[in-house]
């Protein structure tokens, strides 16, 4: 379980997290909607330890992370698996070594398993037989697609999905919501998605959350989402894209 309780953030005048409380139970599938700049990726990087609040706790699993140390940090950090918001993949570095790294450092595989895994991953997410390709030769979409490869090679038990589906065609879309779901299906994964994608939010939240203002303003069912009459929600809705992937 993860909990968020009355976290604070600000970065120098501007209050973005103003008392956010959120608690998001495993095997859960949590959708995070708000306008841009509301706060939805730094609440991410609250909860795997990348930012640390002004004041408030982050607990994961019973254990309140905010004090922990850098190296402390880093153990609860392997049991997360994460999709950044514009794929962040080394250039550097092949395809395959981008979606092994975890693999590499934390668990000292064999590269034949890594090689094993790194495959079965790629072919997963859509792109089979592409691991000598360096990442400045992918299109955006493909990379989105490894570094989801790279978010799930390592078997996470929570997964952090920053705009899965953002600059992907609707067709790839599709079938990064269905992964999303399988992931969460088969193996048990505590999924939590920010989106700007209404279609994710149908396809794939059991709950979605609302952010507004730095707090959390709505909590409850897609449907519930929908059905509301709340001018906040209605016009946020209304402003969302109807067809999918126009953003
Ligand atoms: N490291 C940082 N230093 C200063 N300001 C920051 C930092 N990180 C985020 N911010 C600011 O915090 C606010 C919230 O940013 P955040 O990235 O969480 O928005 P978001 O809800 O994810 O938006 P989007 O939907 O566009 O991705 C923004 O005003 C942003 O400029
Ligand atoms: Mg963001």
């Amino acid at each position: 379980m993860i909990e968020l309780k009355n976290v604070y953030k600000s970065f120098g005048d501007k209050n973005v997290l103003n008392g956010v409380n959120l608690t998001i139970n495993k095997g859960e599938t949590l959708v995070i909607i708000g306008k841009s700049g509301c706060g939805k990726s730094v609440m991410l990087k609250h909860i795997i330890g990348l930012m640390k609040p002004d004041k408030g706790e982050v607990i994961i699993e019973g254990q309140n992370i905010v004090n922990l140390s850098r190296k402390e940090v880093y153990t609860v950090r392997k049991k997360f698996g994460f999709l950044f918001q514009g794929a962040a993949l080394f250039d550097s570095m092949s395809v395959e070594e981008n979606v092994g790294l975890g693999l590499r450092e934390n668990r000292r595989l064999k590269d034949k398993e890594i090689s094993r895994i790194v495959a079965e991953k790629l072919e997963l997410v859509g792109l089979p037989g592409i691991q000598n390709m360096s990442p400045s030769d992918l299109s955006g979409g493909m990379k989105k697609r490894v570094s989801l490869a790279r978010a799930i090679a390592d078997e996470p038990e929570y997964i952090l999905y920053d705009e899965p589906t953002t600059g992907l065609d609707p067709v790839m879309s599709d079938n990064i919501d269905e992964l999303i779901r399988d992931l969460a299906d088969k193996l048990k994964v505590t999924s939590i998605i920010v989106t700007h994608d209404i279609f994710s939010v149908i396809e794939v939240a059991q709950r979605v959350v609302m952010m507004e203002g730095g707090v959390v303003y709505f909590s409850g069912t897609p449907k519930e989402l929908f059905d509301s009459d709340d001018t906040k929600i209605t016009e946020f809705l209304r402003r969302t894209n109807k067809t999918r992937n126009n953003n």
